[in-house]
């Protein structure tokens, strides 16, 4: 069932890192013919540029560099790395750096009818309107488990304690930051990824998404 342009429909996916909130947002894209945004791909370019560009003025550079920014450009870097992922975090507390990817993203939603977005303060900050709110809920191990297999794949030289670690100092920062930190919307609907595979996971996410456009549109 994909909707089409009449539709306006607004779902926000947040999570820690590898608690499958990327996987679960693809998935109902693709299925309901929604528009993806990673907001975490965002961050992690802004970091990527500060780190290969060194400025002087981080805000001044990234105010100018997401001016134009195209979307399909960040698939083309690799952004997933462990330095990255680090950085991205610390970088992710700036104030200034938040109102500029708030900015982008809310732009995002207004051009596109039907977001979906996913990362850490969709459903509080940039969606809190959002139809559907999904929170995902991961414990450490299997989160950790699910990174070291994809570093694997592309043969990281990395130990899975090592990425364990790096999890937990992150989701750390990113739960205790003093703006927009990861917290669970009141609203959302929570999705424990750990204990469902992807097939009742998505199935559990569709049901909801399912009963609201029902509330919203009639069936
Ligand atoms: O989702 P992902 O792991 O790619 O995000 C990388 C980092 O970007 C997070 O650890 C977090 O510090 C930051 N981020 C954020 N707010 C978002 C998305 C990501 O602060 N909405």
């Amino acid at each position: 069932m994909k909707l089409d342009k009449r539709f306006k429909f607004s779902v926000a996916c947040d999570g820690g890192a590898a608690s499958g909130k990327t996987t679960g947002a693809k998935i109902i894209a693709k299925k309901y013919g929604l528009n993806f945004l990673s907001s975490g791909s965002l961050y992690r370019y802004a970091g990527y540029r500060v780190l290969k560009d060194k400025p002087k003025n981080k805000i001044n550079f990234l105010k100018k560099i997401f001016k134009n920014l195209k979307i399909k450009k960040l698939n083309k870097i690799n952004l997933n790395t462990s330095k990255i992922s680090d950085y991205t975090s610390l970088l992710a507390k700036d104030r200034r750096v938040r109102i500029i990817l708030k900015k982008y993203q809310q732009k995002f939603a207004k051009e596109n009818t039907k977001p979906i977005i996913e990362g850490r303060d969709i459903s509080t900050v940039i969606l809190p309107k959002a139809d559907v709110k999904f929170f995902f809920k991961c414990s450490l191990d299997v989160a950790a488990k699910r990174r070291f297999k994809e570093f694997r794949k592309k043969k990281y030289k990395i130990t899975f304690n090592e990425v364990k670690k790096a999890i937990k100092i992150r989701d750390y920062r990113d739960k205790n930051r003093a703006i927009s930190p990861l917290i669970q919307a009141k609203d959302a609907v929570i999705v424990q990824s750990d204990k469902l595979n992807i097939f009742d996971m998505t199935n559990k996410m569709s049901k909801f998404i399912e009963r609201k456009l029902k509330k919203k549109y009639g069936s």
